[in-house]
Protein backbone atom coordinates (compact mmCIF):
# COMPACT_ATOMS: atom_id res chain seq x y z
CA UNK A 1 0.00 0.00 0.00
CA UNK A 2 1.56 3.39 -0.27
CA UNK A 3 -0.18 6.97 -0.37
CA UNK A 4 -0.66 9.49 -2.75
CA UNK A 5 1.42 11.24 -4.61
CA UNK A 6 2.83 7.89 -5.45
CA UNK A 7 1.04 5.64 -7.92
CA UNK A 8 1.22 2.00 -8.76
CA UNK A 9 1.26 1.28 -12.95
CA UNK A 10 2.59 -1.92 -14.68
CA UNK A 11 4.58 -3.12 -11.49
CA UNK A 12 6.30 0.61 -10.93
CA UNK A 13 6.08 3.10 -8.64
CA UNK A 14 5.69 6.44 -10.05
CA UNK A 15 5.46 9.96 -8.32
CA UNK A 16 4.22 12.71 -11.20
CA UNK A 17 5.33 10.17 -14.46
CA UNK A 18 8.45 8.83 -13.42
CA UNK A 19 9.56 5.56 -12.11
CA UNK A 20 11.45 6.15 -8.95
CA UNK A 21 13.35 2.77 -9.16
CA UNK A 22 14.52 4.52 -12.94
CA UNK A 23 15.28 8.04 -10.71
CA UNK A 24 17.37 6.14 -8.77
CA UNK A 25 19.20 4.66 -11.30
CA UNK A 26 19.80 7.81 -12.91
CA UNK A 27 20.42 9.74 -9.86
CA UNK A 28 21.78 7.04 -6.69
CA UNK A 29 20.73 6.92 -3.52
CA UNK A 30 20.27 7.82 -1.14
CA UNK A 31 17.48 10.45 -2.83
CA UNK A 32 14.73 13.35 -1.71
CA UNK A 33 12.82 13.53 -4.50
CA UNK A 34 10.17 16.18 -4.95
CA UNK A 35 7.11 16.38 -7.12
CA UNK A 36 6.29 19.92 -7.77
CA UNK A 37 2.77 19.61 -8.87
CA UNK A 38 1.74 17.46 -6.11
CA UNK A 39 2.76 20.89 -3.85
CA UNK A 40 0.91 23.33 -6.16
CA UNK A 41 -1.99 21.27 -5.65
CA UNK A 42 -1.50 21.96 -1.85
CA UNK A 43 -1.11 25.51 -2.35
CA UNK A 44 -4.13 26.14 -4.70
CA UNK A 45 -6.31 23.91 -2.45
CA UNK A 46 -6.14 26.19 0.36
CA UNK A 47 -7.98 28.99 -1.04
CA UNK A 48 -10.18 26.71 -2.29
CA UNK A 49 -11.33 26.12 1.35
CA UNK A 50 -10.41 29.28 2.59
CA UNK A 51 -12.58 31.53 0.59
CA UNK A 52 -12.15 34.63 2.43
CA UNK A 53 -10.40 37.44 0.60
CA UNK A 54 -7.14 38.54 0.90
CA UNK A 55 -6.29 35.45 1.58
CA UNK A 56 -2.63 35.31 1.42
CA UNK A 57 0.05 32.39 2.12
CA UNK A 58 3.58 32.55 3.00
CA UNK A 59 5.33 29.25 2.83
CA UNK A 60 7.28 28.54 6.07
CA UNK A 61 10.61 27.75 4.07
CA UNK A 62 12.11 25.77 7.31
CA UNK A 63 10.39 22.88 6.12
CA UNK A 64 12.30 22.73 3.36
CA UNK A 65 14.40 25.76 1.01
CA UNK A 66 15.51 23.44 -1.86
CA UNK A 67 15.51 26.64 -4.30
CA UNK A 68 13.54 25.00 -7.22
CA UNK A 69 10.73 24.70 -4.69
CA UNK A 70 11.31 27.99 -3.52
CA UNK A 71 11.19 29.26 -7.06
CA UNK A 72 8.30 27.33 -7.79
CA UNK A 73 6.06 28.87 -4.97
CA UNK A 74 7.39 32.36 -5.90
CA UNK A 75 5.97 31.80 -9.43
CA UNK A 76 2.33 30.46 -7.64
CA UNK A 77 1.71 33.83 -5.66
CA UNK A 78 3.38 32.66 -2.00
CA UNK A 79 5.09 34.95 0.54
CA UNK A 80 7.85 33.54 2.75
CA UNK A 81 7.97 32.95 6.64
CA UNK A 82 11.45 33.20 7.31
CA UNK A 83 12.85 32.63 10.75
CA UNK A 84 16.91 33.25 10.53
CA UNK A 85 19.11 35.87 7.99
CA UNK A 86 20.16 32.66 6.47
CA UNK A 87 16.79 31.95 5.51
CA UNK A 88 15.99 35.39 4.37
CA UNK A 89 18.91 35.65 1.88
CA UNK A 90 17.56 32.47 0.37
CA UNK A 91 13.96 33.39 -0.32
CA UNK A 92 15.23 36.55 -1.97
CA UNK A 93 18.13 34.79 -4.07
CA UNK A 94 14.96 32.20 -5.43
CA UNK A 95 13.33 35.82 -6.17
CA UNK A 96 10.80 36.95 -3.22
CA UNK A 97 10.68 41.08 -3.08
CA UNK A 98 11.66 41.73 0.85
CA UNK A 99 8.07 42.69 0.99
CA UNK A 100 7.06 39.36 0.20
CA UNK A 101 9.09 37.95 3.25
CA UNK A 102 7.97 38.04 6.87
CA UNK A 103 11.01 37.62 9.26
CA UNK A 104 9.45 36.19 12.38
CA UNK A 105 12.41 36.71 15.32
CA UNK A 106 13.24 34.14 17.76
CA UNK A 107 15.87 35.14 20.45
CA UNK A 108 18.08 36.91 17.93
CA UNK A 109 20.78 39.41 18.11
CA UNK A 110 20.93 42.91 17.27
CA UNK A 111 23.27 42.57 14.56
CA UNK A 112 20.27 39.89 12.88
CA UNK A 113 17.64 42.67 13.42
CA UNK A 114 20.01 45.38 11.78
CA UNK A 115 20.40 42.77 9.02
CA UNK A 116 17.11 41.90 8.43
CA UNK A 117 16.01 45.85 8.19
CA UNK A 118 18.71 46.47 5.97
CA UNK A 119 17.43 43.37 3.15
CA UNK A 120 13.76 45.51 3.94
CA UNK A 121 11.88 42.50 5.04
CA UNK A 122 8.85 42.74 7.07
CA UNK A 123 9.19 42.16 10.63
CA UNK A 124 7.79 40.01 13.04
CA UNK A 125 8.77 40.66 16.85
CA UNK A 126 8.05 37.99 19.18
CA UNK A 127 9.11 38.89 23.19
CA UNK A 128 8.42 42.32 24.44
CA UNK A 129 12.64 42.36 25.23
CA UNK A 130 13.34 42.13 21.50
CA UNK A 131 10.50 44.91 20.95
CA UNK A 132 11.93 47.23 22.95
CA UNK A 133 15.53 46.98 21.57
CA UNK A 134 13.32 47.64 18.25
CA UNK A 135 11.42 50.49 19.44
CA UNK A 136 14.64 52.37 20.45
CA UNK A 137 16.58 51.60 17.31
CA UNK A 138 13.80 51.55 14.49
CA UNK A 139 10.97 54.65 16.05
CA UNK A 140 8.42 55.33 13.24
CA UNK A 141 8.48 52.16 11.95
CA UNK A 142 5.63 49.88 11.24
CA UNK A 143 6.06 45.98 12.55
CA UNK A 144 3.89 43.01 13.39
CA UNK A 145 4.07 41.31 16.75
CA UNK A 146 3.72 37.70 17.40
CA UNK A 147 1.33 36.79 20.10
CA UNK A 148 1.38 33.14 22.59
CA UNK A 149 -2.22 31.95 21.79
CA UNK A 150 -2.37 30.70 25.08
CA UNK A 151 -3.69 27.52 23.61
CA UNK A 152 -1.03 24.20 23.18
CA UNK A 153 -1.85 22.11 20.92
CA UNK A 154 0.70 19.86 17.94
CA UNK A 155 1.70 15.95 17.34
CA UNK A 156 4.21 16.03 19.75
CA UNK A 157 5.84 18.29 22.87
CA UNK A 158 7.98 19.81 20.58
CA UNK A 159 5.66 20.60 17.96
CA UNK A 160 3.62 22.90 20.40
CA UNK A 161 4.24 26.69 20.47
CA UNK A 162 1.68 27.68 22.27
CA UNK A 163 1.02 27.97 25.86
CA UNK A 164 3.00 29.73 29.05
CA UNK A 165 5.72 26.91 28.89
CA UNK A 166 6.59 28.11 25.20
CA UNK A 167 9.55 30.36 24.21
CA UNK A 168 7.65 31.42 21.14
CA UNK A 169 5.09 35.15 21.51
CA UNK A 170 4.27 37.80 23.84
CA UNK A 171 1.70 36.83 26.28
CA UNK A 172 -2.22 38.10 25.33
CA UNK A 173 -2.15 39.80 28.64
CA UNK A 174 0.89 41.84 27.91
CA UNK A 175 -0.59 43.84 25.26
CA UNK A 176 -1.09 47.25 26.79
CA UNK A 177 2.89 46.91 27.52
CA UNK A 178 2.97 46.12 23.66
CA UNK A 179 1.02 48.87 22.60
CA UNK A 180 2.85 51.61 25.25
CA UNK A 181 5.77 50.61 23.80
CA UNK A 182 5.03 50.71 20.68
CA UNK A 183 3.09 54.19 20.96
CA UNK A 184 5.75 56.04 22.28
CA UNK A 185 8.41 54.85 19.50
CA UNK A 186 5.64 56.34 16.94
CA UNK A 187 5.62 52.52 15.65
CA UNK A 188 2.82 51.41 13.88
CA UNK A 189 1.74 48.05 14.20
CA UNK A 190 0.10 46.31 10.96
CA UNK A 191 0.02 43.18 11.60
CA UNK A 192 -0.42 40.50 14.32
CA UNK A 193 0.80 37.19 14.26
CA UNK A 194 0.04 33.78 16.39
CA UNK A 195 1.39 30.26 15.68
CA UNK A 196 0.07 27.21 17.52
CA UNK A 197 1.87 24.23 16.78
CA UNK A 198 2.16 21.70 14.09
CA UNK A 199 0.27 19.10 12.78
CA UNK A 200 -2.47 19.81 14.72
CA UNK A 201 -5.40 17.82 14.97
CA UNK A 202 -8.01 19.38 16.51
CA UNK A 203 -9.69 21.96 14.40
CA UNK A 204 -11.44 23.29 17.67
CA UNK A 205 -7.71 24.32 18.68
CA UNK A 206 -6.82 26.34 15.86
CA UNK A 207 -10.40 27.92 16.23
CA UNK A 208 -9.49 28.62 19.92
CA UNK A 209 -6.03 30.24 18.81
CA UNK A 210 -8.09 32.25 16.11
CA UNK A 211 -10.18 33.26 18.52
CA UNK A 212 -8.18 34.05 21.56
CA UNK A 213 -5.63 36.03 19.24
CA UNK A 214 -8.52 38.32 17.87
CA UNK A 215 -9.86 38.96 21.54
CA UNK A 216 -6.90 41.74 21.85
CA UNK A 217 -7.15 42.74 18.19
CA UNK A 218 -9.55 45.07 18.70
CA UNK A 219 -7.13 47.35 20.94
CA UNK A 220 -4.76 47.66 17.44
CA UNK A 221 -6.38 50.54 15.47
CA UNK A 222 -3.92 50.29 12.09
CA UNK A 223 -3.66 46.89 11.45
CA UNK A 224 -3.63 45.28 7.51
CA UNK A 225 -3.28 41.91 8.33
CA UNK A 226 -3.75 39.03 10.84
CA UNK A 227 -1.23 36.00 10.55
CA UNK A 228 -2.35 32.62 12.01
CA UNK A 229 0.75 30.97 11.42
CA UNK A 230 1.04 27.43 10.06
CA UNK A 231 0.22 23.82 11.74
CA UNK A 232 -2.20 22.22 9.29
CA UNK A 233 -1.88 18.52 9.27
CA UNK A 234 -1.68 16.32 6.60
CA UNK A 235 -1.85 12.41 6.81
CA UNK A 236 1.60 10.46 7.13
CA UNK A 237 0.18 7.19 8.23
CA UNK A 238 -2.47 6.21 5.71
CA UNK A 239 -4.74 5.19 8.31
CA UNK A 240 -5.05 7.97 9.97
CA UNK A 241 -8.47 10.13 10.52
CA UNK A 242 -8.15 13.16 7.45
CA UNK A 243 -9.28 16.28 8.59
CA UNK A 244 -12.53 17.90 6.88
CA UNK A 245 -10.88 20.94 5.41
CA UNK A 246 -13.72 21.91 3.69
CA UNK A 247 -15.62 22.11 7.32
CA UNK A 248 -12.14 23.59 8.55
CA UNK A 249 -11.87 26.36 5.63
CA UNK A 250 -15.60 27.83 5.97
CA UNK A 251 -15.43 28.02 10.10
CA UNK A 252 -11.97 30.12 9.44
CA UNK A 253 -13.30 32.55 7.28
CA UNK A 254 -16.43 33.12 9.65
CA UNK A 255 -14.91 33.49 12.51
CA UNK A 256 -12.03 36.26 10.55
CA UNK A 257 -15.11 37.33 9.13
CA UNK A 258 -17.09 37.91 12.25
CA UNK A 259 -14.05 39.92 13.58
CA UNK A 260 -13.32 42.14 10.36
CA UNK A 261 -17.31 43.22 10.44
CA UNK A 262 -16.70 44.15 14.48
CA UNK A 263 -13.46 45.73 13.63
CA UNK A 264 -14.67 47.64 10.46
CA UNK A 265 -12.05 46.86 7.98
CA UNK A 266 -11.48 43.85 5.89
CA UNK A 267 -8.30 42.63 6.91
CA UNK A 268 -6.11 40.38 4.85
CA UNK A 269 -6.34 37.15 6.31
CA UNK A 270 -2.70 35.48 6.29
CA UNK A 271 -1.11 31.96 6.79
CA UNK A 272 2.37 30.36 6.82
CA UNK A 273 1.87 26.72 6.25
CA UNK A 274 5.13 24.80 5.83
CA UNK A 275 4.35 20.70 5.90
CA UNK A 276 0.79 21.07 4.82
CA UNK A 277 2.64 22.42 1.11
CA UNK A 278 5.21 20.28 1.27
CA UNK A 279 5.23 17.17 3.50
CA UNK A 280 3.64 14.98 1.09
CA UNK A 281 5.10 16.05 -2.38
CA UNK A 282 8.55 14.81 -1.08
CA UNK A 283 9.96 10.97 -0.81
CA UNK A 284 13.73 9.51 0.32
CA UNK A 285 14.63 7.03 -1.61
CA UNK A 286 17.39 4.58 0.04
CA UNK A 287 18.69 1.39 -1.00
CA UNK A 288 18.70 -1.82 1.53
CA UNK A 289 22.39 -3.18 2.04
CA UNK A 290 22.03 -5.40 4.91
CA UNK A 291 19.64 -7.63 6.49
CA UNK A 292 19.98 -9.72 9.27
CA UNK A 293 17.53 -11.71 11.50
CA UNK A 294 18.26 -10.98 14.94
CA UNK A 295 16.21 -13.96 16.75
CA UNK A 296 12.91 -12.22 16.71
CA UNK A 297 13.43 -9.38 14.35
CA UNK A 298 14.24 -9.16 11.17
CA UNK A 299 16.57 -5.76 10.75
CA UNK A 300 16.88 -4.07 7.50
CA UNK A 301 19.75 -1.64 6.88
CA UNK A 302 19.91 0.89 4.61
CA UNK A 303 22.21 3.44 3.17
CA UNK A 304 21.29 6.44 4.79
CA UNK A 305 20.15 7.43 8.95
CA UNK A 306 18.97 9.99 10.81
CA UNK A 307 20.91 13.09 9.59
CA UNK A 308 18.55 12.71 6.57
CA UNK A 309 15.26 12.01 7.92
CA UNK A 310 15.18 13.00 11.43
CA UNK A 311 11.84 13.17 12.56
CA UNK A 312 10.77 9.28 13.73
CA UNK A 313 13.83 9.56 16.29
CA UNK A 314 13.37 13.27 17.02
CA UNK A 315 10.01 13.23 17.25
CA UNK A 316 8.72 9.29 17.30
CA UNK A 317 6.99 10.43 13.90
CA UNK A 318 5.39 7.66 11.69
CA UNK A 319 6.70 7.70 7.62
CA UNK A 320 5.09 5.50 5.68
CA UNK A 321 7.82 3.36 3.60
CA UNK A 322 7.15 1.76 0.34
CA UNK A 323 9.00 -1.24 -1.41
CA UNK A 324 10.11 0.59 -4.55
CA UNK A 325 11.68 -2.51 -6.03
CA UNK A 326 9.23 -5.54 -4.91
CA UNK A 327 5.87 -4.01 -4.15
CA UNK A 328 3.62 -6.93 -5.14
CA UNK A 329 5.75 -9.76 -2.55
CA UNK A 330 4.57 -11.24 0.88
CA UNK A 331 4.83 -9.02 3.52
CA UNK A 332 6.88 -9.53 6.39
CA UNK A 333 7.28 -7.61 9.57
CA UNK A 334 10.91 -5.61 9.60
CA UNK A 335 12.76 -2.87 11.77
CA UNK A 336 14.08 -0.30 9.21
CA UNK A 337 17.27 1.00 10.42
CA UNK A 338 20.24 3.34 8.62
CA UNK A 339 23.58 3.23 8.85
CA UNK A 340 24.54 6.03 11.48
CA UNK A 341 26.47 4.81 14.80
CA UNK A 342 23.16 5.82 17.27
CA UNK A 343 20.93 2.68 18.34
CA UNK A 344 17.90 5.70 17.82
CA UNK A 345 18.49 5.49 13.88
CA UNK A 346 15.68 4.10 13.21
CA UNK A 347 13.07 4.92 9.99
CA UNK A 348 10.54 2.48 11.26
CA UNK A 349 9.70 -0.74 13.79
CA UNK A 350 7.67 -3.82 13.56
CA UNK A 351 6.72 -2.15 9.83
CA UNK A 352 4.67 -4.81 7.23
CA UNK A 353 6.43 -4.57 3.85
CA UNK A 354 6.07 -6.64 0.75
CA UNK A 355 9.28 -9.09 1.41
CA UNK A 356 13.17 -7.42 1.73
CA UNK A 357 15.78 -7.96 0.14
CA UNK A 358 19.50 -6.69 -0.27
CA UNK A 359 19.61 -4.12 -3.43
CA UNK A 360 15.78 -3.43 -3.10
CA UNK A 361 15.09 0.13 -3.05
CA UNK A 362 12.47 1.42 -0.41
CA UNK A 363 10.51 5.02 -0.76
CA UNK A 364 10.03 6.72 2.61
CA UNK A 365 7.04 8.83 1.98
CA UNK A 366 6.56 12.18 3.32
CA UNK A 367 10.16 13.63 3.42
CA UNK A 368 8.95 17.07 2.07
CA UNK A 369 8.81 18.81 5.00
CA UNK A 370 11.31 19.07 7.75
CA UNK A 371 13.61 16.30 6.43
CA UNK A 372 16.44 17.42 4.21
CA UNK A 373 16.19 21.37 6.17
CA UNK A 374 16.58 19.36 9.26
CA UNK A 375 19.78 17.31 7.84
CA UNK A 376 23.25 17.02 9.16
CA UNK A 377 26.43 15.44 7.99
CA UNK A 378 26.67 13.89 11.25
CA UNK A 379 29.31 10.72 11.31
CA UNK A 380 30.27 12.45 8.09
CA UNK A 381 28.18 10.90 5.51
CA UNK A 382 27.12 13.96 3.07
CA UNK A 383 23.51 15.07 2.86
CA UNK A 384 21.57 13.07 -0.47
CA UNK A 385 21.25 14.79 -3.50
CA UNK A 386 17.85 16.71 -4.40
CA UNK A 387 15.50 16.03 -7.52
CA UNK A 388 12.43 18.19 -8.54
CA UNK A 389 9.60 16.20 -10.40
CA UNK A 390 7.55 18.48 -12.95
CA UNK A 391 5.55 15.98 -14.99
CA UNK A 392 7.94 13.75 -16.82
CA UNK A 393 10.90 15.74 -16.47
CA UNK A 394 13.52 15.16 -13.64
CA UNK A 395 15.72 17.71 -12.84
CA UNK A 396 18.87 17.46 -10.68
CA UNK A 397 18.09 20.39 -7.85
CA UNK A 398 21.06 20.00 -5.29
CA UNK A 399 24.22 17.36 -6.09
CA UNK A 400 25.29 14.98 -3.41
CA UNK A 401 28.82 15.88 -2.26
CA UNK A 402 31.24 12.84 -2.42
CA UNK A 403 33.24 12.03 1.05
CA UNK A 404 36.20 13.52 -0.23
CA UNK A 405 34.56 16.49 -1.37
CA UNK A 406 32.93 16.72 1.89
CA UNK A 407 35.83 16.37 3.71
CA UNK A 408 37.78 19.22 1.25
CA UNK A 409 34.85 21.29 1.65
CA UNK A 410 34.94 20.87 6.08
CA UNK A 411 38.74 20.83 5.88
CA UNK A 412 39.08 24.84 3.95
CA UNK A 413 39.11 27.35 6.52
C1 LIG B 1 6.15 30.58 13.23
C2 LIG B 1 5.89 29.36 12.41
N1 LIG B 1 5.10 29.46 11.33
C3 LIG B 1 4.84 28.40 10.55
C4 LIG B 1 5.36 27.15 10.83
C5 LIG B 1 5.03 26.00 9.92
O1 LIG B 1 4.44 24.96 10.58
P1 LIG B 1 3.88 23.72 9.75
O2 LIG B 1 5.01 23.19 8.93
O3 LIG B 1 3.40 22.75 10.76
O4 LIG B 1 2.78 24.23 8.89
C6 LIG B 1 6.17 26.99 11.97
C7 LIG B 1 6.74 25.68 12.31
O5 LIG B 1 7.47 25.46 13.20
C8 LIG B 1 6.45 28.12 12.78
O6 LIG B 1 7.22 28.03 13.86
Amino acid sequence: MMMPPLIEKNGSILMGGLSLAELSGEFGTPLFAYDLNTAGEMFHSLSRFITWKPLEIYYAMKSNWNPDLLRYFRSLGSGIDAVSPGDILMAKSAGFNPDQILYTTNNITDEEMDMAMNEGVRFNVGSISRLRKYASRYPGTSICVRFNPDVVAGEHDYLCTGGSLSKFGVLLEDAREVLAITRDAGIRITGLHEHTGSGIAAAESVYQSMKNLLSIAGQFPDLEFIDFGGGFKVPYDPDEIKIDYTEFGRNITAIFEEFCRSYGRRLTLCFEPGKYLTAACGVLIVEVNTIRDNKSRRIVGVNSGLPHLIRPSFYGAYHHIVNLTNPSATPFKYDIVGNICESGDVFARDRMLPEVREGDLLAIQNAGSYCYSMGSIYNLRPLPAEVVIQGNTAKLSTKRLSFAELVLRLSES
